[in-house]
């Protein structure tokens, strides 16, 4: 490779830039559900023992395997060792699955946005609302088709640097606004109390090996590991920043965000519904359901929602956005066609994907992939099976073929790096074990061999 990468200027730019693409629906949509799901406190402590040492370990891993090659997944696995190229195209497939189904989530987000807009506050509060609205054929398709839309026509412009710092304005607005949402329900609410203390308090008869697997999904999943991202991202850092505090800044960051977002939705079902069961594992509709009734029941409520609808709409973008320039530029790298040509072979598969997803819940409900809805069967085979494979991979290489030590001297290059012992054992011993017994034992689930 002959052309020059460009590089983020200081520590900042690579946090930001990480960041950004961390912080998304992930955060805000998938990990309030999994939490309610899979026991509130025990999910959530399950998940930060698991941030501070996987997902900490891998961003660093990931992070120097790119800056030490200063190439992406496929170039940077295969210029390290040939054998290992194959990670590099399986990590590629990653965001190949996720953007369609991204976007039919989004497209829920543009919808809710734009019924708070035109004041439907009170009718969005319903109970049966989301579930007519998803089960309605049409509507969840043209908004679907509204989000990838926007996405691919800012993608294709090369205009991300304005999104970019329209959402830099609007994430800290956002965190704000979460914030005052959480104090509000608090101090109204009847029962959000208890909800607080389910969210927070561990309790341990509630822990599963499914506690486990989620966790360990939504970890990659939000986090933006083990699909290729982070090692782009570690290409263009430049040598003299931190490579363990840059990771340390963007795991406290995510985990953060999630935590509070979390901390307004879990309590609050919890209070609508007094702590039933089916209302907490309601899966992925969770936020649509639980957000307009806080709405509905605050004053000046359809502004509120509109402006938490719009925010989490930016945050929802750049991740699409990126997501798709992810895509864009593998098949523009393997395949050497042209940019614009490759923006619409992108468009092109997330419709075809994104479509059954969304019919998943309408027209084709009778539909089930190995027992799963086919958006749900979408988001099971990216993160619960290929990021875990992918990450299991990467451990194995850096622990056995290239050695911790090589990327250690890297992340060294720009200061010292403290838990580099930890980070040792983890990609060595810790992760690959754990990881294989969550896999196996997910998959055994999934094809009914165990029931866990
Ligand atoms: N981490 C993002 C979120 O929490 C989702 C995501 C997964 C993503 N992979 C990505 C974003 C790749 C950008 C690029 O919503």
């Amino acid at each position: 490779m002959t052309t020059k990468r460009s590089s983020f200027t200081g520590k900042i730019g690579f946090v930001l830039a990480a960041a950004g693409s961390a912080v998304g629906l992930g955060n805000i949509w998938r990990f309030p559900y999994l939490a309610a799901k899979y026991g509130g406190g025990i999910f959530l402590l399950v998940y930060i023992l698991l941030a501070v040492t996987f997902g900490f370990a891998l961003m660093v891993a990931e992070v120097s395997i790119g800056r030490k090659t200063g190439l992406s997944a496929i170039g940077a696995f295969k210029a390290l060792d040939k054998r290992f190229s194959f990670v590099g195209y399986l990590a590629a497939l990653v965001p190949v699955i996720i953007l369609p189904y991204y976007s039919v989530i989004g497209g829920w987000v543009t919808k809710y946005f734009a019924g708070f807009v035109m004041g439907k506050a009170d009718a969005m509060a319903q109970d049966s609302y989301f579930n007519s609205y998803i089960g309605s054929t049409t509507e969840p398709l043209l908004w679907f088709a509204v989000f990838i839309g926007i996405t691919a026509i800012v993608v294709l412009c090369g205009v991300e640097k304005g999104i970019e710092k329209v959402s830099k304005i609007m994430m800290p607005v956002l965190i704000f606004l979460i914030i005052g949402i959480v104090i509000y329900t608090s101090i109204t609410m009847d029962g959000a109390l208890e909800g607080i203390v389910y969210y927070i308090k561990p309790d341990f008869s509630k822990f599963s090996i499914m506690t486990a697997v989620a966790a360990m999904g939504q970890l990659f999943y939000s986090m933006s590991l083990a699909m290729g991202i982070m090692i782009t991202f570690g290409s263009y850092m430049k040598k003299d920043i931190s490579i363990e505090g840059s990771a340390h800044q963007v795991e406290i960051f995510d985990t953060g965000v999630a935590f509070l977002a979390g901390l307004m939705i879990v309590p609050a079902v919890f209070a609508f519904s007094g702590g039933d069961e089916s209302a907490l594992s309601q899966g992925p509709g969770l936020m649509f359901v639980t957000l307009p009734k806080i709405f509905d029941s605050m004053p000046g409520g359809n502004i509120v929602g509109a402006a938490f609808f719009i925010m989490v709409l930016f945050a929802a973008l750049t991740s699409s956005i990126s997501l798709m320039e992810t895509v864009v530029s593998i098949f523009h790298d393997k395949l050497h066609i042209d940019r614009k040509a490759c923006c619409f072979i992108v468009l092109g598969i997330s419709v075809l994907l994104g479509i059954p997803s969304s019919l998943g819940y309408s027209a084709w409900s009778g539909v089930t992939i190995i027992g799963m809805q086919i958006l749900d069967f979408f988001d099971f085979i990216s993160n619960n099976i290929i990021m875990p494979i992918v990450a299991f991979l990467t451990c194995l290489f850096v622990g056995y073929f290239i050695k911790p030590k090589t990327l250690i001297e890297e992340a060294e290059i720009g200061g010292r790096f403290k838990a580099k012992n930890l980070f040792s054992v983890v990609i060595k011993f810790v992760a690959p074990v754990f990881i294989i017994l969550i896999l196996v034992s997910s998959i055994l689930n999934v094809f009914g061999i165990i029931s866990i």
